[in-house]
């Protein structure tokens, strides 16, 4: 019985070091993969200094952001500075440094959505979300961002879900929003 105890015991901890070194391997891996990647497209456009941005553009696409090390990689297959590359990053809102979440909420902040109440739809959101603007939750779900008037002014106040936009949103429907996205990513799970 005695060895029976030790026996379940040792099994149930020995696979723990396994599962996260194949999950760091399969990290890497695919880390290597979108290096790669993106030295081919370095390659192809190789020599012309006016193709960084085409090329940040495309590592966007790739990793997702522009994290340090993608910049420093840029930088040096270009053989410019980091700095300049990071200027470019920075400068363009269209980069972002940071990851950003499967569902990107942006809240209109122009004048129409603003005096119908678009800062108590942000509030709402940043305490469901426990992040502020322009940050992502822990679990990679969620982008917090404000834009804006995107035209839609006679449905303010209004946001945007992954671009679809809602109007006459209620701040205190946001937690119903949120519930929705989560319920969807789950039975999204569920099939696979
Ligand atoms: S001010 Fe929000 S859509 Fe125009």
């Amino acid at each position: 019985m005695e060895q029976n105890e030790k026996t379940v015991k040792t099994e149930s901890i020995k696979p723990i070091p396994a599962v996260e070194r194949i999950g760091r391997e399969l990290q890497d891996d695919e880390r290597d993969k979108n290096f790669n990647e993106l030295n081919l497209i370095i390659e192809s456009l190789a020599g012309d200094k006016g193709q960084l941005i085409r090329i940040l553009q495309k590592a966007q696409d790739i990793f997702g952001y522009l994290p340090d090390d993608v910049q420093a990689f840029i930088a040096e297959r270009l053989r410019v500075p980091v700095a300049e590359v990071n200027g470019v990053v920075t400068f363009y809102s269209l980069f972002s440094t940071r990851p950003k979440g499967k569902y990107i909420i942006n809240v209109c902040m122009g004048t129409a959505c603003y005096v119908k109440g678009a800062q108590q739809v942000m509030d709402a959101l940043k305490k469901r979300l426990k992040i502020d603007e322009g940050e992502t939750t822990p679990d990679g779900l969620f982008t917090l961002k404000s834009t804006r008037c995107v035209g839609a002014c006679g449905l303010a106040p209004i946001l945007a879900v992954n671009g679809k936009v809602q109007g006459m949103v209620d701040p205190g429907k946001i937690q119903e929003l949120i519930k929705n996205c989560r319920k969807g990513e789950k039975n999204e799970n569920q099939k696979h």
